[in-house]
């Protein structure tokens, strides 16, 4: 009895490890082959020996992104998709511009905790706990502030400064992935029948109808 408990502590112990954060390198880097049809968790490694500096670079992040859009806000990611040679490193960024009164709209990274840092500008942030509480912890940045948004939580930053904002974003993953909410709930592909999200958000079927159509 007593040694299966063990056995199941270690075997909790390290799913832990396994699943919450990206597996160490077992080698100085892994460079993505692009060419690989492989599947394998991440990507498959090219030869190091035909690796090159533009395999660790990635050039353009000083240019405002494009916020001419309904939330106005850009997301510039700078990931194992931009630059191969993250692969199997665990971390990644992003830029992210917004117009004033601009939103990065509730959204969760399934792998990855964040840091903001705030370059120009004045950003409303938050992000929400996990069930029964559903917490909001909430702050406005100021220029060269740092916040942080725990892996897998619900969380957001609006402008709310009178020009265009900056930040910079630090990710815990080489491919951190994005839940947008709405975007999930009301837009996925087939749509989620409209039972399921009238009962869910306790509203009629058109307002789930109007939603569905924008996202
Ligand atoms: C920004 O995006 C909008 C909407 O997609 C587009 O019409 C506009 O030309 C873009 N502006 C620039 C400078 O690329």
């Amino acid at each position: 009895m007593a040694s299966h408990i063990l056995l199941l502590s270690i075997l909790a112990f390290s799913f832990s490890f396994a699943f919450a954060f990206e597996p160490s390198p077992l080698q100085d880097f892994c460079v993505a082959d692009s060419t690989s049809s492989a599947l394998v968790n991440g990507k498959v490694c090219k030869d190091p020996k035909l690796a090159q500096a533009n395999d660790f670079f990635f050039s353009g992040l000083h240019l405002q992104g494009n916020t001419s859009n309904f939330l106005g806000s850009k997301v510039t990611p700078v990931n194992v998709a931009q630059i191969p040679g993250l692969n199997t490193l665990g971390i990644s960024m992003a830029r992210i511009d917004y117009a004033p009164w601009g939103l990065n709209a509730p959204h969760t990274h399934p792998r990855a905790s964040e840091m903001l840092t705030v370059l120009e500008g004045s950003l409303q942030v938050g992000f929400v706990t996990s069930n029964p509480d559903n917490r909001l912890i909430s702050k406005v940045l100021q220029k060269g502030d740092v916040f942080v948004f725990p892996i897998g939580l619900v969380h957001f930053q609006r402008n709310v400064g009178h020009g265009n904002a900056v930040a910079i974003a630090a990710l815990s993953s080489q491919n951190p992935g994005v839940i947008s909410i709405a975007n999930a709930v009301f837009g996925s592909n087939p749509p989620i029948v409209s039972d399921v999200l009238t009962k869910a958000f306790q509203v009629d079927k058109n307002v789930v109808e109007r939603l569905q159509a924008i996202f």
